[in-house]
């Protein structure tokens, strides 16, 4: 396993929808290991393949201990709206409030190709929404009316819990 380099917002590969997989081979997997080793280092609680630079449709995301490793991942379902806190790998030191399904539920297939369905909520929900965002070549700064509505983590400590400053 290897840790790689997560890219930052300016890059442009970030900006671009990544590109379906179609082979489930030693190469995910090995990019896979790379990803969940990459985003404990950093230390976040997801990531998206096109942080890393390659534009391939597949995340990991770790809350409360649980891995789980999405291909090909899409929203199915989604329900509610809640407003929290959220961070970025690629956007270090910021935090913002962005809304998002308070549920949802997602099809994706893993590592081996088997499609499955997950359903989140909480956290587990938002970071699944925000990878699948990444993928999709869309940041949360996106949805900020203005990015004055960032906030730097040293200055938000006390309303902004541990994970969302941690990115995801
Ligand atoms: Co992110």
């Amino acid at each position: 396993m290897a840790i790689r380099r997560i890219l930052t917002a300016d890059e442009p590969i970030l900006r671009e929808r990544a590109k379906r997989v179609s082979s489930f081979d030693a190469s995910l997997h090995r990019l896979l290991d790379d990803m969940l080793e990459t985003m404990r280092d950093a230390p976040g609680v997801g990531l998206a393949a096109n942080q890393i630079g390659v534009p391939l449709q597949v995340a990991v995301i770790e809350v409360d201990d649980r891995v789980t490793e999405l291909v090909n991942p899409q929203v199915v379902k989604g329900s509610g709206e809640q407003l929290d806190w959220e961070g970025c790998l690629s956007i270090p030191g910021y935090v913002a409030e962005v809304t998002r399904h308070v549920k949802v539920t997602v099809k994706a297939r893993d590592r081996h190709g088997r499609e499955f369905r997950v359903k989140g909520a909480e956290l587990f929900s938002r970071a699944l929404q925000h990878e699948i965002d990444h993928l999709n070549g869309t940041l949360y700064i996106d949805s900020l009316d203005s990015l004055e509505e960032l906030v730097r983590v040293s200055e938000a400590q006390e309303e902004v819990t541990e994970e969302a400053a941690a990115g995801i």
